[in-house]
């Protein structure tokens, strides 16, 4: 098999079994029809990724009568979880990684994939901002490494990024786009040129703005998100959906990152992210994020 095509694609590998590795490997399952192989780097994390996609089939299938017992039994029956992941990886004919973000972690993955699986598998990554050329740098095959950037939370969200390395062939984007479709979700094709590619390169900026609003105290955060959510439509304010998401942390963990790509000026951490994350206000479950930082600090700096 050389040229693969989205009818060929029948067991698929998912690499981290975390937040989104357990949502994409439910989705290829569930609508995709695969056979799937969640692989993480210890047992927890594996039980743990399969142990949502049984309770999220559970509350929003089977208990809405959107499908039977059987069904969902039939539907399990076909994931795996391991944490072997060069059996997996021989046994796949498409891999999708969803690790952690980090550049090393995923040349080290995408060595070790290269090296085990069959010479028509396609690698995607479910990076959000690292570069596919650089990672596809690590294989022998970067003309079948791509970007396929899903979005959380992935039962719902439409857009799947299809992003191109320099070295990404047609075949491997149109295979992917096809994937994508299967999946029921709307590819959007971009080139590896842009940090963060189309929609959080976009959104981050006005995120930023909306954390600049702040810092000069024009409006209070649910002032910010109200304007943005009325004004635009959109279903929750840059700033809610950061604390949700844990995004706070996450742009102070990757500055490095985003000098390198960006340069300084617009790379570099905003001053008051840099002191709510050092703080401990980082968002994500269970976490306060910058609605409190604003209450509890920001509002009664003089
Ligand atoms: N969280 C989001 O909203 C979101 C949205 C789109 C894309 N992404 C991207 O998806 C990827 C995963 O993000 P997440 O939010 O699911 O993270 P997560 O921390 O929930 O999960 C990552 C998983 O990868 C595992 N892992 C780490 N190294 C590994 C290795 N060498 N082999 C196998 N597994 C390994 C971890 O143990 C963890 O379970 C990242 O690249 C992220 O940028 C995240």
């Amino acid at each position: 098999m050389n040229e693969l095509k989205v009818s060929d694609i029948k067991r698929v590998t998912v690499i981290g079994a975390g937040l989104m590795g357990a949502q994409i490997g439910e989705l290829m399952a569930r609508i995709g029809k695969c056979s799937v192989t969640l692989v993480d780097i210890k047992d927890e994390f594996v039980s743990k990724g399969l142990a949502g996609i049984d309770q999220r089939t559970e509350k929003f299938f089977v208990a809405k009568g959107k499908m039977t017992s059987e069904e969902k039994k039939e539907l399990m029956s076909r994931i795996g979880g391991t944490t072997d992941m060069a059996k997996a990886a021989a046994g796949s004919d498409f891999i999708l990684e969803a690790a952690t973000e980090n550049i090393k972690i995923k040349k080290e993955l995408f060595k070790k994939l290269d090296e085990n699986a069959p010479a028509h598998t396609i690698l995607a990554t479910n990076t959000s901002y690292l570069s596919i050329t650089e990672i596809a740098s690590a294989t022998n095959r970067a003309d079948r490494v791509v970007g396929m950037h899903f979005f959380n939370p992935v039962g719902v969200m439409k857009l799947v990024e299809v992003v191109k390395g320099a070295k990404t062939s047609e075949n491997t984007v149109a295979a992917t786009s096809d994937l994508a479709r299967l999946l029921q979700k709307e590819p959007v094709v971009c080139w590896d040129a842009s940090y963060g590619f189309l929609a959080n390169r976009a959104y981050f900026a006005m995120r930023m703005e909306a954390v600049q609003m702040l810092y000069e105290r024009v409006a209070p955060p649910e002032e910010i998100d109200r304007a943005l959510k009325l004004g635009y439509n959109l279903p929750m304010g840059p700033l809610e959906l950061a604390d949700m998401g844990g995004s706070w942390a996450i742009y102070a963990s990757s500055e490095e990152d985003r000098i390198r790509e960006l340069g300084s000026e617009k790379g570099k951490l905003h001053p008051l992210i840099r002191l709510m994350v050092r703080a401990g206000y980082t968002g994500g479950a269970g976490k306060k994020g910058i609605y409190d930082f604003y209450k509890e600090v920001l509002s009664k700096m003089k």
